[in-house]
């Protein structure tokens, strides 16, 4: 039997298939017809210090092989997921991980508060690619100082396994990554959405009712490959990789980038279980290359 077991920081994953922020809500949607048990693990839905509406509709659009998305982080606060979620999905077999944002660092830091001592959930995910609306709507994600910034002052709170999410939309994403391992993250998630859009020719009216909004999905894949692929060579945590993972052959091409594991978004709303499938898959493609763990994968592209 291939070993498909993967550590990220302190916690130890059955396998390195996870679930995306904000794709596969808390999980909850989806006892009834699939085993959580084997998932690595679930990232749930970003959650705020405060509750959030998120934006007008309409807030979704779909293109060639992908989707615009600009659902504005629509969460009922960490509160509301501390009382009545946590008791929940404690007991679910997996590894949940509260993926966390806010607009300015004392959000980022008093959400994450409320988190600490929850014993089920060994992990965050810093989003940190949404609005900083004290700095003038600049993303905390696309500097290498504001980056590193609300890493630290999240890090002197969390003693947990901090995981920093990456935003694409930075001329050098191998800079920020190393802003953040600087400041102590355990790991670092890549990609979240690209900025795009869309605009009904015939109405002339854009299809979302920002403008703008983030793209999604397998078009997307391999600039996220290239991203995870420099991220691996510029730190020494591990890398999370994710991006328009739609099948196994797309799973093994970003562990050989670099990726420790991954993380499956956009096609959930395709197929529910794919990420059982893509687990499935690993573990077959394991076997039959005589690889005996997963981690020996790492990061194994030949280009020689
Ligand atoms: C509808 C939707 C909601 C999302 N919400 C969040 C979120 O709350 N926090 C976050 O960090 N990423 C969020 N994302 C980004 C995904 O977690 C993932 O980074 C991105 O979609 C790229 O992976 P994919 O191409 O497999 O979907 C969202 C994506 C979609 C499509």
């Amino acid at each position: 039997m291939a070993r498909l077991e993967v550590t990220i920081g302190s916690m130890l994953l059955r396998n390195p298939v996870m679930t995306a922020s904000g794709t596969f809500g808390y999980g909850t949607e989806y006892t009834d017809f699939m085993d959580l048990g084997r998932l690595g693990g679930i990232f749930v839905k970003g959650t705020t210090l405060e509750p959030r509406q998120g934006n007008d509709y309409p807030r979704m659009a779909e293109t060639p092989s992908g989707m615009l998305n600009a659902v504005g982080l629509h969460n009922k606060g960490v509160d509301y997921f501390v009382e009545q979620i946590y008791p929940v999905i404690k007991d679910y077999d997996t590894r949940m991980i509260v993926n966390v944002s806010g607009s300015t660092v004392e959000d980022y830091v008093a959400c994450t508060e409320k988190l600490v001592g929850l014993e089920k959930i060994p992990a965050i995910e810093l989003n940190i690619s949404c609005p900083n609306v004290k700095e003038g709507g600049m993303a905390f994600g696309t500097t290498c100082a504001s980056a590193a910034q609300v890493t630290r002052a999240v890090r002197r709170v969390y003693p947990g396994t901090l995981i920093v999410k990456l935003s694409p939309n930075v001329t050098d994403i191998a800079e920020i990554a190393r802003s953040v391992e600087a400041e102590g993250a355990d790991s670092v998630s890549l990609v979240n959405t690209f900025l795009g859009m869309a605009i009904d020719a015939e109405s002339r009216r854009p299809k979302l009712s920002t403008v703008t909004g983030g793209l999604s999905g397998p078009c997307i894949k391999p600039i996220a490959l290239r991203m995870v692929w420099q991220v691996f060579h510029a730190v020494n945590i591990p890398v999370i990789g994710m991006g328009g993972i739609c099948n196994w052959e797309d799973a093994i091409e970003f562990i050989l980038a670099g990726a420790t594991a991954i993380q499956v978004g956009t096609c959930n709303f395709i197929d529910p279980s794919v990420s059982v499938k893509i687990v499935e898959g690993i573990e077959a493609y394991l076997q039959r290359h005589n690889i005996a763990s997963v981690t020996d994968l790492v990061g194994a592209m030949e280009t020689a």
